[in-house]
């Protein structure tokens, strides 16, 4: 925490020192993510299939949600095992993916967001998940901070790829024979029993072609790559959420 002291004169003059307390930086971010999740809420009506999302900023949408009147009234279908665990935790009913016909709106955070609302995630490992969920989804909604937001995917962020472990040190060597530097993430193994491949482009890249060629690699399960489709970004920058379409 930084802390200010600010010094002041009082009415007989008398130097006044009263420290400030500045927000911790951290602090700043979850405020935003808390603002986002909040104003996902108004996307949920009585009766909704909800797809859950993962990591932070989905977390805050789940417990709002719990808190909310729409709990009783909704079913949700949840993007890991963490989120579900969540959902029943503040009282959401969660189905099984394959038990409905489609999901009407899903909430979901991102690592990386660009201009052209492509989207990067599996930040925490459950990309192949989120993706199964948004593709079953009637509305897409993305909840970010506006740190999130990049000019070019993977300016910040490597592009988490799953991949089998049978194998799995081929699979790296050929992600790496497209023109990137893939590391594999440590003791980490996703819901799905796999591993997760952390790749940094080396150049300039297409992100279709890029996304096209991965997936060709056996092995390969998916790609945190989330391109195109019709989608809603609720953008807090800390006073006010921006919607992006
Ligand atoms: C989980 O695998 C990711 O796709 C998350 O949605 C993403 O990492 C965003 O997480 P935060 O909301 O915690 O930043």
């Amino acid at each position: 925490m930084i802390v200010t002291l600010l010094f002041w004169n009082d009415a007989d003059h008398r130097n006044l020192i009263i420290p400030l307390e500045h927000p911790n930086p951290e602090d700043i971010i979850m405020d935003k993510k808390e603002q986002v999740a909040k104003e996902a809420l108004s996307f949920i009506v009585q009766g909704n299939v909800v797809g859950l999302g993962s990591g932070t900023t989905a977390s805050q949408f789940i417990k709002i949600l719990g808190k909310s009147g729409l709990k009783d009234k909704i079913v949700g279908v949840a993007t890991s095992l963490n989120s579900d665990k969540l959902a029943r935790e503040v009282g959401l009913r969660t189905v099984d993916i394959d038990s409905v016909d489609w999901i009407d709106v899903t909430v979901d955070g991102a690592d990386e967001v660009d201009k052209d609302l492509n989207i990067l995630k599996g930040g925490g490992g459950h990309l192949t998940r989120e993706k199964k969920v948004r593709n079953k989804s009637k509305n897409y909604v993305i909840i970010v901070s506006d740190e999130k937001i990049v000019t070019r995917l993977a300016e910040k962020f490597p592009i988490p790829v799953e991949v089998l472990p049978f194998g799995h040190k081929t699979t790296l060597k050929e992600l790496e024979s497209i023109g990137m530097s893939c590391k594999f993430r440590e003791d980490f193994i996703t819901d799905n029993g796999n591993m997760i491949c952390d790749c940094k482009p080396l150049e300039k890249f297409d992100l279709q072609n890029l996304h096209f060629r991965m997936k060709e690699i056996a092995g390969v399960v998916e790609t945190g790559l989330f391109l195109g489709g019709e989608k809603t970004v609720l953008v807090s920058n800390g006073e006010k959420v921006e919607v992006l379409k």
